[in-house]
């Protein structure tokens, strides 16, 4: 059996951290996939964590050249759009996110990986991500709505079996920071048509009423009649003068991915998704999410001395 992994599909949690990193000059790409997989947070209802790791598409190619998945990319250049608009690329090598009940246990975590893999790779950047009024994003629109449930959500996001990187996603992670002065100076009825949903109940705008611009409009892809969707696990970040969305999408064919990127652009001809002039993507990187068996392989048989061990608090006395 081949096993997505489970972090991509564990909902509720209220804390997330997200560690991009370089590969050190010299250190070898395998090294590191092993020290990734030899990281074993606690899995148990005390230390409970929820963990995603990607890696730079091209560097897990190199380590496991018979299952990766054929033609799938890095964020390599910046997407350039109309009127010179353009996407940055910040493309790392290795991608973790930690989600938790409490930011305590992602950050116990999150110092005890950057340490434990930093004879491997260097910490470029990091966020830390929460819920916003459950479902909301910092537009104060729910987000996910249209999102595939859990029982859907497997097939669209992992790769298909006996395909090379069976059981493996590709993740879409970019840093979108929004213009909140400017947004909430729109009235709801204006912001509704950058969404292209109602706001109290997110309901979407039917035929002629959609404006072609709207961010719904744009991030539909596709291809013969059918809609191509993708599994979206968008959290908060920030603080209150600088804030925004962390976009997280997962697809088993990037593709889609990008063309949704092309499209919000107006790369493709189109309007550009007026959603762009209240938000500005600060940074931009794929990554190959492997499957639980491909990263097995390369964990270090379990003697104990690969735990990364995360203190689990004291209860209040
Ligand atoms: C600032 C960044 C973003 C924000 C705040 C945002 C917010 C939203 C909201 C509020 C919706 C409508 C409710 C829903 O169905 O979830 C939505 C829909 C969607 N968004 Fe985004 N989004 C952002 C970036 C992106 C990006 C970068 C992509 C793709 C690369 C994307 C893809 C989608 C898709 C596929 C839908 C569903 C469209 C449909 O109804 O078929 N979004 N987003």
């Amino acid at each position: 059996m081949i096993t997505g992994q489970t972090g991509i599909f564990a909902l509720g949690d209220a804390a997330h951290g997200f560690f991009e990193f370089a590969l050190r000059d010299g250190a070898a790409a395998e090294a590191l996939v092993k020290a990734v997989a030899d990281l074993r947070p606690p899995r148990t209802t005390v230390g409970g964590v929820n963990v995603v790791v990607g890696f730079r598409p091209e560097l897990w190619r190199i380590v496991a050249p018979h299952d990766a998945p054929a033609g799938v990319h890095g964020f390599d250049e910046p997407l350039r759009g109309a009127g010179g608009y353009s996407m940055p690329t910040t493309q790392a090598d290795l991608w973790i996110w930690y989600a938790a009940a409490a930011y305590d246990i992602v950050f116990d975590l999150g110092s005890a990986t950057v340490d434990a893999l930093a004879p491997h790779a260097t910490l470029v950047r990091e966020a830390t991500g929460w819920s916003y009024k459950h479902t909301r994003d910092l537009t104060g629109f729910e987000d996910g709505t249209e999102n595939p449930t859990l029982y859907e959500a497997p097939q669209i996001v992992l790769i298909e079996d006996d395909a090379p990187g069976a059981g493996g996603s590709v993740l879409l992670f970019q840093q979108w920071r929004h213009l909140s002065k400017d947004w909430n100076a729109l009235p709801d009825e204006r912001q509704e048509q950058v969404i292209g949903r109602t706001k109290p109940d997110s309901v979407e705008f039917e035929g002629d009423a959609m404006p072609a611009d709207s961010h719904v409009a744009r991030t539909k892809v596709h291809v013969n009649g059918d809609e191509l969707p993708i599994f979206r696990r968008n959290v908060p970040y920030g603080t209150v003068s600088e804030h925004g969305t962390l976009f997280i999408g997962f697809s088993a064919d990037q593709r889609r991915l990008q063309r949704m990127l092309e499209q919000m652009a107006g790369a493709d001809g189109g309007p550009r998704d007026a959603l762009t002039r209240y938000t500005t993507p600060l940074t931009g990187a794929y990554y190959f999410i492997p499957s639980v068996e491909a990263l097995r392989a390369f964990t270090t048989p379990d003697d104990g001395d690969h735990e990364v061990q995360v203190p689990v608090a004291e209860p209040p006395r």
